[in-house]
């Protein structure tokens, strides 16, 4: 088994190649509505109130009981909060494939098996996950009915499905902002890079997008799939290692790191 990805789901959006969101032109029904919501949203307040009504993927619309919007960064501001501290900077977003069962139930990111790992290995890091944004591909969790009547299994996000959310994560980075993004599995890795990609061949160094940094590394079920001694385990404490330190050589570009309103 190679340790790519647990859902090897590819990227591909409504854009040209090398950017993004996918390696080739894809142009979706459904796709162009979402990121002009998206783009209007002015608050992460906003993109959670329109994310509950998307129904643009019609079968996870059906399917799902929360929309997962992702975890912001501490200190990101609501709006008609009055002005806080903001944002500590340099600021991490992580961004992962899509939200399991765990997450679909409880509408937070990384909550299950795989978060618990990724919340030891972040700590072991020295990186506070309550400082760090935290978003998926896709908000809805894609399923697959095993057999007729039985539980929903994951699936990875179709290429449409990942299309079409493509304007949501667009507007969380709009408003977040991050110094540098960490992307989790081969689906996420494919979105920033624009290309298709073996993770062991990104991996372990920083790219520049479109100028974005982005760190690209193993997701962690992968790391569970494949064992405590497995490679992907060992690369992603090294990545997450890697984000940490390029994250301490970085000049906070944002006193305050208010990015909102
Ligand atoms: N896997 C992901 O990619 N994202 C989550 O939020 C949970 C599991």
């Amino acid at each position: 088994m190679r340790p790519e990805g647990r859902r090897a789901g590819g990227a591909i959006g409504p854009h040209g190649p090398g950017q993004p969101g996918g390696p080739r032109v894809r142009l979706v029904p459904g796709a162009l509505e979402v990121a002009e919501v998206a783009a209007r949203c002015r608050s992460w307040d906003e993109v959670v109130a329109e994310s509950r009504r998307c129904t643009a993927c019609p079968e996870l619309a059906a399917t799902r009981t929360t929309v997962v919007v992702g975890d912001p960064p501490a200190g990101l501001l609501v709006a008609g909060a009055p002005p806080g501290p903001g944002i500590r900077r340099p600021l991490l977003a992580l961004v992962g494939e899509a939200p399991g069962a765990e997450e679909d139930r409880s509408g937070r990111p990384f909550v299950g098996p795989a978060g618990r790992l990724l919340d030891e290995l972040l700590a072991e890091a020295g990186l506070a996950r309550a400082e760090v944004a935290v978003l998926n591909v896709l908000q809805c969790r894609p399923t697959v009915s095993a057999r007729p009547g039985g539980a929903l299994a994951n699936r990875a996000p179709a290429p449409d499905e990942v299309a079409r959310c493509r304007g949501w994560l667009l507007r969380k980075l709009d408003l977040v902002q991050p110094d540098l993004v960490c992307t989790l599995g081969l689906t996420a890795a494919t979105w920033f890079l624009g290309r298709r990609v073996t993770l062991a061949a990104e991996r372990g160094r920083v790219h520049q997008v479109d100028g974005r940094r982005v760190v690209v590394t193993y997701h962690p079920s992968a790391a569970i799939r494949f064992g405590p001694a497995g490679a992907p385990m060992a690369a992603l404490r090294s990545d997450l290692r890697l984000v940490a330190g390029v994250l301490a050589e970085s000049t906070p570009d944002s006193p305050s790191g208010t990015v909102q309103q």
